[in-house]
Parts: C-alpha cells; structure tokens; sequence
C-alpha cells in the first residue's frame, strides 16, 4: 500500500496536470506534410497557410510545414492523416484513386483544355461535391490548388507518340497514368516522387510527366535533354484533412482557417502560371534541356493516341462528370 503522503503526491499532481496553465494553453498543432519544394505552388500555399493562421491565432494555432517528403512521402501520407499523424495534405489528384475513382477524371489525356478549364470545373458543383465525396472513408476535402499542366520529358527527343514506345516512364500511383503510357507502347513505373531524380540518373526510368515547377526544383532538368510541351493534363492539388481532426476544432479557429483557405487558395491559382514560367525560363537557362513544341498538327496525333485511355475509366468516372469537365473548355 502506498504511504499516505506518495498518495497525496499523486492527486496534487494530477490536479496540476488538469488545471496547469502550460497544458491549457498548449497551441493546436497542424503538421502539414507535402512532397515538392518550398519554391513550388504548393509549398508557397502551405507556408503562406502557416504565416496567416498563426498570425489569426496567435498562441493557439501553430502549423507545422514539412516539404521534400520530409516527413512523410507518397504511398505513406494518407495513411498518416487518418491515424492522425498529420493534419494537412495537399497531393495530386492523380493519387486519390484508393479513396474515391471519379477524382481519376483530372488525369483523363487531353480533357481540359487549359488550367483556366480547370479551374472553372473545380468550382462548378460537380468539382464541389468531389471535395465532399471521401467524407465515409474520413477525409475532407478543403480546396483546390493547382499547379500547371504536366509535360513529357525524356533523352530522346519525343515528337510523335510513337517515339515513346519501349521507354520507361515514371508515372504517379494512378491507374490512368498507367494506361496513358501503355497507350504510347511506354513501360509506365509507378514511383513515389521523392525517388524520381535518382530514377532518371539511373536509368532506371528513361523519362516522366511534370510541370516545370517539379521539373526544376526536383532539377529533373539535369538527367533529362529534352521536354516537350504536350501540356496534355493538369496537375492540380486537393489541400484535406481528417474528418476527425477538423471536427473537432473549436468553431472559430475552424471557421478562421477555412477562411485562410480560401485566400490561400486564390493566391496559389493566381501565381502558379508564372512561377512555372519562371522555372521554364531556368532550364533554358540552364542549358540542359531543349524545350521541344508542337505544332497543332502533330499536338493533335498525341491527343488520338491517349484519348481512348477515357473510355476505359468512364464507367468508374462516370460520363456525366466527364460531359460537366468538357463543358468547362467552353
Ligand atoms: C508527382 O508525384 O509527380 C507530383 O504529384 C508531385 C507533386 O505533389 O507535385
């Protein structure tokens, strides 16, 4: 049996522990892990994310960023989010097909026309209810930041479709992707994006899909000579949380961060095109690359070769969201 005075010990402490003005005033932690550089459109969104929901709450939210796969990669985030070992995510669309097919419609060749298409699906309310369509497996989804449309990059110089066949390509953990490349006669590689660098300079992949962003901070660049600008798909983000999480913050902080979100998000759109422009302007720069373009004739042979990739996923996508993107083009 405990002496009287251990046991004593024992409920002040507990008391303390209760009511300790440290433990009360312990700020809310959002970890908030990506893969891509801090200089990229999704790494400026979530430090601009930090800068303004700490400066709202001061003392009470404290956002933690993690760039560069630092803390969790692909393949392992979104479990983490749902065991709550992060907070915030924002992955590609191409990576959510676990968790909801019809979020594959963003990968579809040669769907949107541009990013303003894009953009104007996102916020139509079929894109809406995208965000909400992941709610039964826990995971919300906040917004939309976009990047830019991707291009092909390789070490032979790509001007047909059929100049792809027998390479190897680095594709993201999509279905779609893979088939993309099959299309092409390609040998599709899934890989995690923190192991694409080292993939091309070992020849493990011959060539992948980018926008310039990625392309120059991941200084893909270096181990690929040529990119040519097939801009045949976007890659667009989707910023979520845990259901579980954000339920459970007080209404205010909840309220004052969906807020932040949003300005967020505008700013990200509104300075992704120009930040890639940027980059593009690097690799040339860098001398590395030659940038190959299309003229309409030949962008058109790229697009017959992968738009039967969309017959294969409309059952999963369904036709009536395919029709909606379509319209956006308009
Ligand atoms: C990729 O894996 O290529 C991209 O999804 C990386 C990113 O998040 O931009």
């Amino acid at each position: 049996m405990k002496p009287f005075f251990m046991k004593a010990l024992s409920v002040v402490a507990l008391g303390c522990a209760l009511v300790s003005p440290s433990f009360a005033d312990e700020p809310i932690v959002i970890k908030f892990s990506h893969v891509v550089a801090s200089d990229t459109p999704k790494g400026k969104g979530a430090d601009l994310f930090k800068k303004l929901a700490e400066e709202k709450f001061p003392g009470r939210v404290k956002v933690e960023t993690y760039p560069n796969s630092s803390l969790y990669g692909d393949g392992k985030e979104m479990e983490a989010l749902l065991t709550g070992n992060v907070q915030m995510l924002a992955p590609s669309l191409a990576k959510f097909s676990k968790y909801q097919k019809k979020i594959q419609i963003f990968d579809l060749p040669f769907l949107f026309e541009d990013i303003a298409a894009v953009e104007k699906f996102q916020i139509s309310d079929k894109g809406k209810e995208l965000l909400n369509s992941m709610r039964d497996k826990g995971i919300i989804g906040l917004a939309y930041w976009n990047n830019d449309v991707k291009h092909m990059s390789a070490n032979k110089p790509l001007r047909k479709p059929s100049d792809a066949r027998g390479l190897k390509f680095r594709v993201q953990a999509s279905d779609v992707l893979d088939a993309q490349f099959k299309r092409l006669t390609a040998i599709p590689r899934k890989m995690a994006f923190a192991e694409v660098y080292q993939g091309l300079q070992s020849g493990v992949v011959d060539g992948t899909e980018n926008p310039y962003s990625n392309v120059y901070s991941q200084k893909m660049h270096e181990v690929q000579k040529y990119i040519t600008e097939t801009g045949h798909a976007p890659l667009g983000y989707m910023v979520i949380t845990s259901d579980k999480f954000w339920s459970g913050l007080p209404d205010d902080i909840r309220k004052g961060l969906e807020e932040i979100l949003a300005d967020v998000t505008v700013k990200v759109n509104q300075e992704a095109q120009a930040l890639n422009q940027r980059e593009k302007d690097r690799i040339i720069k860098a001398g590395t690359t030659e940038i190959l373009t299309l003229t309409d004739a030949e962008k058109d042979e790229w697009r017959k070769a992968m738009v039967p990739v969309w017959k294969k996923f409309e059952g999963e996508i369904g036709t009536d969201l395919i029709e909606a993107a379509q319209k956006s083009n308009n």
